[in-house]
């Protein structure tokens, strides 16, 4: 099928290399010229695991312009809006480029009948007005009324960042809606070699043993767009839920990493999103929530959970601020070094990074904050330069003389540190392990004070028969 995909971010080109891989004649467009030639060049604008790899596989089958005129609208049977829909103040997401999108495309379509996709995370509603969009703008340049030309369909994106390309290949479900049953058909033709996972595997990328369907929904226009909402927010209220219990347990002396085990154990409730710590950010579950509580404030209705799970989540930030002046009494002038500035490990992502709010806290009651990132130091340094961070390639360079460590981000590299070589660099062997993450053991073997979430200060537990046991 002919695709052409609006708008080439994480979601964007992700989709589109995998759907020219699958055998598609996928064309991306963007209107970031800069990024376009970089594709064109073979480069990924953004860090994915695999994603270079399969562009180069896909290439017989895949375009990129940055012009709507050259990217073969009028041709497609599919086109993805898949373009950033950014949190406005007001917490409603602003749909400008969405506006901007949908024009353009109504202004470029010809007589082949085309399934317009919302793939953008939009508020409810919107594929009627992307509808209205394009049907005025084929009006507005032809005079066509637009009726039978095109339909309007909905196919939120579930995406990880940090394994997209997985996460698209092989998701857990594909949600379709739409009210013409011919954007049902086209979209079930599009996605059928991932339904059925007859696709021959990349070898970097295997697909997950035992995987042979993947689940398809099919539904309304308004009812696919509520999925994508009403799951991200079940996703970030399970994760304030038990950093909620982790401000109890370590009060209890308790243990998070074995309650969340202790629970999550039950099929009921499942173990993913359990992990307590400084919480969620990135470019989804803030703005998704808050979006959310605005649509439903439309209809007199004000969400409590979802507010909830918001508070608790922003309040991690702070209590990691609030734990630093415990343990050291004083902040001005001490130097704290951050590891980790993506809001999640593999992505280099920094949108709502905790990180960043947790720096300008420690800022603003004077503190140096010195910052590692083993992949996002470049965007940190592009668009967060004036901050008054300050930012090491090295880990060492960024322990230098700091008053405690604060582990942000749950990379992998960070499990490798030599913390031996690392003490010495210090001025107070201090760690914070914001993700639970660290060798706890061995980082208290070699001198440091280890400070975790929800684990109560004390990692012995004693036994009714008095021994005491490290867990
Ligand atoms: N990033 C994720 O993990 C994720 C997951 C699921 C859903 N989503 C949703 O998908 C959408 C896209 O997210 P993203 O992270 O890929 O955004 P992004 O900011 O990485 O990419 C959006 C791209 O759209 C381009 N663009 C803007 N206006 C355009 C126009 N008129 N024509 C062509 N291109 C245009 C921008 O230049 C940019 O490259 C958002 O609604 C987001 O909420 C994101």
């Amino acid at each position: 099928m002919n695709v052409v995909i609006v708008g080439t971010g994480y979601v964007g080109l992700t989709t589109g290399v995998a759907l020219a891989y699958l055998g598609h004649k996928v064309t991306c467009l963007d209107v970031i010229e800069e990024k376009i030639e970089m594709l064109k060049d073979g480069k990924s604008p953004i860090y994915e695991h695999g994603l270079e790899e399969m562009m180069a596989l896909a290439s017989p089958n895949l375009r990129f312009t940055s012009s709507y005129e050259d990217a073969g609208i009028d041709q497609a049977n599919v086109i993805f809006i898949s373009v950033g829909t950014p949190q406005l103040p007001d917490g409603n997401p602003n749909l400008a480029y969405v506006q901007q999108a949908a024009e353009s495309i109504g202004r470029h379509l010809g007589d082949t009948f085309t399934v317009i996709v919302n793939k953008s995370t939009v508020p409810i509603g919107s594929g009627n007005w992307v509808g209205s969009l394009v049907r005025d703008a084929i009006f507005q340049t032809n005079g066509r009324s637009g009726e039978g030309q095109f339909a309007v369909g909905s196919n939120p994106e579930f995406l990880r960042e940090g394994s997209a390309l997985h996460d698209t290949l092989y998701p857990d479900r594909i949600v379709i809606g739409a009210e013409d049953q011919r954007a049902i058909v086209t979209l079930t033709h599009l996605y059928r070699p991932i339904l059925n996972q007859d696709f021959p595997a990349p070898d970097f990328l295997p697909r997950p043993e035992g995987l042979s369907a993947v689940p398809m929904v099919t539904t309304d226009l308004a009812s696919a767009e509520l999925i994508k909402y009403a799951a991200n927010a079940f996703l970030a209220l399970k994760i304030s839920y038990i950093n909620e219990i982790a401000q109890l347990a370590e009060k209890v002396g308790a243990d998070i990493t074995q309650i969340a085990r202790g629970i999550g154990l039950d099929t009921r409730i499942g173990s993913r999103f359990l992990n307590a710590g400084i919480g969620w950010g990135g470019s989804c579950f803030g703005k998704d929530t808050a979006a959310l509580i605005r649509t439903a404030e439309e209809y007199r209705l004000t969400l409590p959970i979802v507010h909830a799970a918001r508070e608790v989540n922003y309040q991690q930030r702070v209590w990691v601020v609030e734990k630093l002046l415990d343990e050291l009494k004083i902040l001005k002038g001490r130097t704290i070094a951050l590891l980790g500035l993506a809001f999640k490990p593999n992505t280099d992502d920094l949108r709502d990074a905790p990180a960043l709010d947790i720096a300008r806290h420690l800022m603003k009651r004077g503190a140096k904050v010195k910052a590692h990132d083993p992949i996002a130091l470049e965007n940190a340094r592009k668009y967060f330069g004036d901050l008054g961070v300050h930012y090491y390639d090295s880990i060492f360079e960024a322990v230098q003389d700091a008053d405690a460590v604060v582990l942000v981000t749950e990379w992998t590299d960070y499990r490798k540190i030599d913390w031996e070589a690392i003490k010495p660099l210090m001025k107070t062997p201090l760690v914070l392990d914001g993700r639970n993450f660290l060798p706890r053991q061995t980082l208290e073997q070699i001198g440091f004070h280890y400070v975790g979430v929800g684990i109560g200060g004390v990692r012995a537990a004693y036994l009714p028969n008095g021994v005491a046991q490290t867990i």
